[in-house]
C-alpha cells in the first residue's frame, strides 16, 4: 500500500472506530442521512467498483434523502478480512469479499472454494444463479453477523509465475506460489506439490517484486489492474478454481431496513450483479489483450487433467468432514451435466 493510501486507510479507521463507540455508525440523528459504507479491494476501473456506483446511484435515486451510500475502492478500509470483520460489528454496512475467504468465517462457504467443482462457466453461473440453491447459503450465516446479498463473478483462477512456464503440477514444485488466506487454497497448493504463500492481495504485487513469492494465481485482470503482469510472464490456463465474489451485509442493518427501504436496496444489489456481469466478459478479454501485446504476458494452455487428479481427493475429504454440504453438491452436479465442459482449455481462448 502506498503511503497516501496507508494515511487515509488509517484516517478512516479511526473515524470508524470513534463511531462505534459512539454509537452513530449510522448518523442516525434526526435530520442527518444514514451513511451506508461500501467496501472493497479493487481499483476504480474494475467490474466490481462500476457495479457498486450503479448500486450507490439506484439507492440514492430512490432513497437520496434517506440514504447516503459510500464506495470504498482499493482496501481504503482494509483488507477483505479486516472488511468482513467490520462488517460483522456493524462499523461498515457492506463490502465484497470472494468466497475464498469467507470459508474462515462460515464453512458452508467451503463449498464454491472446491477447485474444479465447475465443469464449464456456464455451470458455474446457472449455480449462482439457482437462488434455490444459493439461498441458503447465503441466510446460513446470520450467527456470524453478516448474510450475502448477491455474488459477481470472478472468472476462472490460473497460475501465473515469474520465470517457471506452468505447464504441469510437476512444475510447480519448488515454487512458492501466493494464494488467498483460505485453508482449501493452500490444501489444494500442497496437493499440486507447490509450497502455499497465503497473504492479502493488496500484498501480492511487492512481493512479487521483492522475489518474496514466484507466482500467484488469480483471473486475467489481476495481470493489468493489480499491474501483476509488469512481474509475471508466464499465465497459465490450468483453471483449477471459479470462485464468486460475495457482497455481504451487516445482518442488523439489513434486518432493521422498513419493508419499503429493503425492497430498494434488494433491486441495488440485483443492479450491481447485472452491471457487474454485463462488464465482465469485456473486462477480461481487454486485460487479456493488453496483457498479451502491452505486458508481454505469455498465455499457456496446459492439458488440465494432471491439475485435476492432483486436487480430486479435496472433494471427498471435505465432503465426509462437513456433511451440510452434500445436497448442494449433488444439486451442482446436476449443472455440470447439463453444462459439460467443452474441448480442453478451448473456453479459455
Ligand atoms: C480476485 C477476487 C478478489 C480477491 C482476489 C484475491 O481479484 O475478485 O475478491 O480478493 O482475487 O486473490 O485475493
Amino acid at each position: 500500500m502506498k503511503k497516501s493510501k496507508k494515511l487515509i486507510a488509517l484516517a478512516l479507521t479511526l473515524t470508524l472506530a470513534f463511531s462505534m463507540l459512539t454509537g452513530c455508525a449510522g448518523g442516525n440523528a434526526e435530520g442527518e442521512k444514514i451513511i451506508v459504507r461500501v467496501g472493497h479491494n479493487q481499483s476504480t476501473e474494475h467490474p466490481i467498483h462500476i457495479s457498486l456506483v450503479a448500486f450507490e446511484e439506484y439507492v440514492e435515486s430512490e432513497l437520496g434523502d434517506k440514504y447516503d451510500v459510500q464506495v470504498y475502492p482499493s482496501e481504503l478500509l482494509g483488507s477483505q478480512t479486516n472488511m468482513v470483520q467490520l462488517t460483522q460489528t456493524g462499523a461498515i454496512n457492506f463490502c465484497v469479499a470472494s468466497n475464498s475467504i469467507l470459508e474462515t468465517f462460515d464453512d458452508v462457504f467451503e463449498i464454491f472454494n472446491l477447485p474444479y467443482l465447475f465443469a464449464s462457466p456456464e455451470a458455474y453461473h446457472a449455480v449462482m444463479d439457482d437462488e434455490e440453491l444459493t439461498e441458503p447459503i447465503y441466510t446460513s450465516t446470520g450467527e456470524a453477523g453478516f448474510e450475502v446479498v448477491t455474488w459477481f463473478d470472478a472468472g476462472t483462477r490460473n497460475f501465473y509465475t515469474k520465470n517457471t512456464p506452468v505447464n504441469s503440477p510437476a512444475d510447480l514444485r519448488g515454487l512458492k506460489i501466493r494464494v488467498q488466506q483460505s485453508p482449501t487454497n493452500v490444501k489444494m497448493m500442497e496437493l499440486l506439490g507447490g509450497s502455499a504463500a497465503p497473504m492479502g492481495f493488496g500484498e501480492v504485487y511487492t512481493s512479487l517484486q521483492a522475489g518474496i513469492i514466484d507466482g500467484a494465481e488469480n483471473n486475467e485482470l489481476a495481470l493489468t489492474n493489480n499491474g501483476h503482469g509488469e512481474v509475471c510472464k508466464y499465465y497459465s490456463y490450468d483453471m483449477h478454481q471459479m470462485i464468486p465474489d460475495m457482497l455481504i451485509g451487516n445482518i442488523e442493518f439489513l434486518e432493521e431496513l422498513s419493508d419499503e427501504d429493503r425492497a430498494v436496496f434488494e433491486k441495488g444489489f440485483e443492479i450491481a450483479n447485472t452491471v457487474e456481469r454485463e462488464n465482465w466478459e469485456t473486462a477480461v478479454a481487454e486485460a487479456k489483450e493488453k496483457a498479451e501485446t502491452e505486458m508481454g504476458v505469455n498465455f499457456l494452455y496446459p492439458d488440465q487433467e494432471p491439475f485435476k487428479e492432483a486436487v480430486l481427493p479435496i472433494h471427498e475429504s471435505t465432503l465426509s468432514r462437513n456433511e451440510k454440504l452434500q445436497e448442494y453438491y449433488d444439486m451442482i452436479q446436476e449443472y455440470n451435466v447439463e453444462y459439460p465442459a467443452q474441448t480442453n482449455g478451448e473456453e479459455a481462448k
